[in-house]
């Protein structure tokens, strides 16, 4: 298993142009997110082979349905041999304990990680669906029900990892998109941070796309974010372990 704290985002729809793009990356160095785009063309198969060639995957198709239907899906993924899979919080408090059951029984146990509020979500979409809580709020609640029902992590903003942390302490893992080392392209990322410090405000894992994979060099850029991170975790003493089980 890789020690890598960087997750890179596979985001294409062509599963032999995302094999090939992903080979020039080595295994001991990322891990790879498989999301909707991919998954849905590619699918199990494509799985499989990125992690026959050594990469741990990060299966980030947000299940969110009854809890019966959630906790087969996750099964089914536990039985991929992924290492890390995401199911949407807002199913509730029985879904998440359903999920985390079907992990627990799975004889592969991959890490189970919440996505609290998208980050395309306003306070007004909120409203909008009932919930008159602000997006900050909301966001700790539904990471403090993850907590409860048992799950590893969240995913969330690199500008809610502090605030995050502090709630919920050493042990969980916080996964963080919108990165963007120094001197490259936002893209469509609104509020980015650089992957340093990112690592330095708390976070567990990376992920980054198009900051790797569109580089010049995807190698070079990916070694680059890797000292990067070392660097800010050398100047942190005592080093924490990356959080949630492994
Ligand atoms: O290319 P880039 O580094 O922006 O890719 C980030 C990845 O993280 C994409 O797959 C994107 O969908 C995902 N993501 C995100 N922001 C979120 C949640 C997921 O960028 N809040």
């Amino acid at each position: 298993m890789s020690k890598s704290r960087i997750i890179v985002s596979l985001d294409y729809s062509d599963p032999d142009l995302a094999y090939r793009q992903l080979r020039r990356l080595p295994p001991d160095h990322c891990r790879v997110k498989v999301g909707k785009e991919l998954f849905t063309s590619a699918g199990p198969a494509l799985v499989r082979k990125i992690i026959g060639a050594g990469y741990d995957v990060f299966l980030d198709l947000k299940f969110h349905d009854i809890p019966n239907t959630v906790a087969r899906a996750c099964e089914a993924a536990a039985a991929l041999g992924v290492w890390m899979l995401n199911v949407h919080v807002a199913g509730g408090r029985e879904m998440l304990r359903y999920a985390r059951k079907a992990i627990d029984e799975a004889p592969h146990k991959p890490l189970l990680i919440g996505v609290t509020v998208l980050t395309s979500i306003t306070a007004e979409d909120l409203k909008e669906t009932g919930v008159r809580a602000g997006t900050d709020t909301q966001v700790l609640r539904l990471t403090r029900l993850c907590r409860e029902a048992g799950l590893d992590g969240v995913v969330c903003s690199a500008h809610e990892v502090s605030v995050i942390r502090r709630a919920v302490g050493a042990d969980f893992c916080l996964v963080t998109p919108g990165i963007r080392p120094a001197g490259t392209a936002a893209n469509d990322q609104k509020r980015t941070m650089t992957p340093g410090a990112a690592i330095a405000a708390g976070s567990d894992y990376l992920v980054i796309g198009r900051p790797i994979l569109q580089a010049p060099d995807p190698l070079e850029a990916l070694l680059a974010i890797e000292q990067e991170i070392a660097m800010v975790r050398r100047r942190a003493a005592p080093s924490r372990p990356a959080g949630g089980r492994r």
